[in-house]
């Protein structure tokens, strides 16, 4: 046994040995060769309501950038990275501001693509107004209430922009309420509302927009384990009392490498509650600097992504949290990370993108 170890390790020293000198050789990193229609066009033929992504207003300078998001054969649905977020819409007590929300929502409606709101109650980028006036239970419930009618009647159904298409639409009225360990997260609302703050928050979404989607949005929540039991039985409970629930949003906040094995398993478990699920903030970063060897391992993890999703029905879509490397978030909350999207800083197709449209093919990788 002793020896058969050894000469396993030389061959394995000398595999990577000849891994490492292939790749220094090569100058370029692979790229996509994959010859396909959209993604969102892919997704559809696959049966998915859309492919979409996240976007945010200040790179909608960018024209190159806006030239291929705003292309509705590649993506069918948008998500507003920051504008729709609480500190955006009401920064001050009963002050709204929605021009930048309007803008996202109007890119959406223009090109007929589904918009999703994001997000109406969350524990960060809140204003401190909210935190820090000490409401109590009454007090908070109003501020609750006022925030979400307010702002989904604002968006509900609008006809922006020239088209006027019926965009189905989502709000991830509720964002990452439980902590890692399943219990509820002590932020302002839980601390003074108790679980009752979501069907406060839920309730007047649906009476503010009855034909809006009303999600519950978390990471950590993609595999089998405590905190996705968890959400299931918070999910129960709404049902039980009869407070309006549609669907579970799971971020997918991924590592090369690291895409969780239970993905179908677990998926088909919030399918089970009568709900209808959606990949919300898909990105599956990497230890910089890129590799070839890395840059394969995310083809393989975007498709098994993807995969997870057509296989399950109740899945609607997937979005990815932006699409290009070049205003993707992970650099900057992730020091050392990076590379996490389809598409390279350059708008360069990688081999993820071909990931991705391999599984909405229906193709194995
Ligand atoms: C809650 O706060 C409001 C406003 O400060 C106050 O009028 C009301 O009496 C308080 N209610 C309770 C039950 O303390
Ligand atoms: C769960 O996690 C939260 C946040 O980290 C922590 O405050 C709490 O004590 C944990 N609860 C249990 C039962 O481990």
């Amino acid at each position: 046994m002793a020896f058969l170890s050894l000469l396993s390790i030389v061959a394995l020293s000398v595999f990577f040995h000849g891994v490492t000198a292939q790749t220094s050789t090569t100058s370029a990193l692979p790229t996509s060769t994959a010859v396909v229609e959209g993604l969102n066009y892919l997704a559809r033929n696959a049966g998915k309501k859309y492919f979409g992504t996240a976007t945010d207003n200040p790179e909608l300078t960018d024209t190159t950038y806006t030239s291929i998001l705003e292309n509705y054969e590649m993506f069918g649905q948008i998500t507003p990275g920051n504008s729709m977020k609480w500190d955006a819409i009401e920064p001050e007590p009963g002050v709204f501001t929605f021009t930048d929300g309007d803008v996202i929502a109007e890119l959406a409606s223009s090109n007929g693509m589904m918009l999703r709101g994001h997000n109406l109650v969350w524990y960060e980028q809140l204003p401190s107004w909210v935190t820090d006036n000490n409401y109590n239970a009454t007090g908070l419930t109003e501020v609750i209430q006022t925030h979400v009618t307010t702002e989904v009647a604002h968006y509900k159904g609008q006809p922006y922009g020239q088209i006027l298409i019926h965009v189905r639409h989502a709000w991830d009225v509720i964002n990452e309420p439980l902590n890692d360990n399943g219990t509820m997260r002590e932020d302002v609302f839980y601390n003074t509302l108790g679980t009752s703050y979501i069907e406060i928050a839920l309730t007047a979404a649906r009476a503010a927009d009855p034909n809006a989607k009303l999600y519950i949005n978390d990471y950590n929540i993609e595999y089998v384990g405590e905190k996705s039991t968890a959400m299931q039985n918070l999910i129960k409970s709404l049902q039980a009392a009869d407070v309006p629930i549609d669907g579970v949003g799971l971020e997918s906040h991924f590592i090369v490498g690291e895409v969780p094995t239970t993905l179908v398993e677990n998926m088909q478990a919030f399918a089970d509650l009568g709900i209808e699920f959606a990949i919300t903030e898909l990105d599956i970063r990497m230890e910089l600097p890129e590799t070839a060897e890395l840059l394969e391992q995310q083809k393989t993890d975007f498709y098994t992504v993807v995969n997870a999703c057509l296989s399950v029905s109740q899945c609607v879509g997937v979005t990815v949290w932006d699409w290009t490397d070049k205003y993707s978030w992970i650099p900057s909350t992730f020091p050392g990370y990076g590379a996490a999207t389809p598409w390279d800083d350059n708008y360069q197709r990688k081999p993820a993108f071909d990931g991705i449209a391999i599984a909405l093919e229906g193709q194995s990788i």
